[in-house]
């Protein structure tokens, strides 16, 4: 079987299936109606399996956004950078210090966020550089920490940070953990209950392949605990529309508090349906998979990958341009080959791109983007040696 037509190969928006683009094609219903509330049960049940928590009920009045775990999930009608900027809004006061290890433009935004909430201590590695565990370490042992926060997949550098480790040593030292994410949910293993995080957060319109626009956060009892005390003793930072109380309260009847992304919601759950029949650990088998392939085959072509080995991510990989070859090879990509991956951000702008394997991309896609990105890499000048691109992603 061989992949004809585009290839659509960014790290998010991925594309959206056939079932996802009927289900937002749906007529109008009103948002406080059974019909919607309906829709809330499945997406939360969804939502649930995705963040890899206990199971629920789809069923609307089953409590479909919570389990045997505890953990809630939360609907956010905004891009995945909404959905972060609740969390920390809602669960840090001005005083808090907050500690925010980064490597890439995510993090940094993490950091950003943060700032507009509380006191921020931010570690700042260069870009794709994993993070120092013992320098963590020694921040944390000063104890004046409130929470821990990390992109957990830094899409624009592709690194994945060592989440299981930063979670034991947050979990050692009674600091809260917190993490952006919203390129490896449904991508990799995220464990929110071993790793004890206070709050995970997802964006549909990646590892998903749901609509952009709608955004999910998975709140531990701790963090509803935290986030209530706060509210009550009147010191929350300015929010409104994105009130997390505000959310919790209309949570327990599948409604939220606000005119919900009614269509996205429909679209989402839809999407969400497929990955439950292709199953967590298939999807994270096959990102991998992808990307394992593209990091093989572009690393013996001489290619530079831009994260540290051994945490490079699997929902996408940063490659640098060779010598004398920039953004112009993307266009061309594009407008000859009809393949699209995305460029690179910041001070590497036209220095590197990056291929997304997250999302439903199917095998055949991955082996023909990559045939067609060597063809152009070709027209530009750059002398490959001859490969069997198949090959890698056997
Ligand atoms: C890791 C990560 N965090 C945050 C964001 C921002 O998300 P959004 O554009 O959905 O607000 C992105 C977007 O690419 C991302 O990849």
């Amino acid at each position: 079987m061989s992949h004809s037509g585009d290839c659509f190969l960014v790290p998010g928006p991925v594309r959206m299936n056939d079932a996802c683009l009927q289900a937002m094609a749906t007529p109008v219903m009103t948002a406080r109606g059974p019909e919607f509330r309906q829709v809330m049960a499945g997406l939360n049940s969804g939502l649930r399996y995705a963040f890899n928590l206990s199971p629920s009920s789809s069923e609307m009045k089953h409590q479909s956004w919570t389990g045997e775990d505890g953990y809630k999930v939360v609907v956010v009608s905004g891009s995945g950078t909404a959905a972060m900027e609740m969390v920390i809004a809602n669960r840090f006061r001005q005083n808090d210090l907050v500690l925010v290890p980064t490597n890439g433009k995510f993090g940094e935004r993490v950091a950003q966020i943060c700032e507009q909430f509380c006191n921020v201590k931010h570690l700042k590695y260069e870009w794709g550089r994993s993070f120092d565990l013992y320098e963590l370490e020694q921040q944390l042992e000063r104890k004046c920490y409130e929470a821990v926060l990390i992109c957990h997949n830094e899409t624009s550098t592709g690194i994945t940070q060592d989440a299981a480790a930063i979670a034991e040593m947050c979990a050692r030292h009674e600091t809260s953990f917190i993490l952006d994410g919203i390129t490896s949910v449904g991508g990799m293993p995220v464990h929110p209950a071993e790793w004890k995080a206070e709050a995970v957060v997802m964006g549909a319109q990646k590892c998903t392949a749901g609509p952009s626009g709608i955004a999910a956060v998975a709140v531990s009892p701790h963090c509803v605990e935290r986030m209530n005390a706060i509210h009550a003793q009147n010191d929350t930072n300015p929010r409104y529309y994105l009130d997390m109380m505000a959310a919790l309260k209309k949570g327990d009847d599948d409604q939220t508090p606000w005119t919900p992304a009614i269509n996205l919601a429909m679209g989402w759950s839809a999407a969400l349906g497929i990955l439950k029949e292709e199953t967590n650990e298939e999807r994270w088998n096959r990102c991998e998979h992808l990307a394992k392939g593209v990091r093989n085959l572009f690393s013996d072509l001489g290619f530079v990958l831009l994260a540290d080995e051994g945490q490079r991510s699997n929902t996408v990989t940063a490659i640098m341009y060779p010598e004398g070859i920039d953004d112009s090879w993307r266009s061309a990509l594009k407008d000859k080959y009809h393949t699209q991956v995305i460029g690179a951000q910041d001070h590497l702008k036209g220095k590197m791109f990056r291929v997304g394997s997250m999302g439903e991309t199917p095998v055949e896609e991955m082996v023909e983007g990559c045939i067609r990105m060597l063809a152009c890499f070709a027209e530009f000048g750059a002398e490959l040696q001859e490969v069997d691109v198949r090959s890698y992603f056997q």
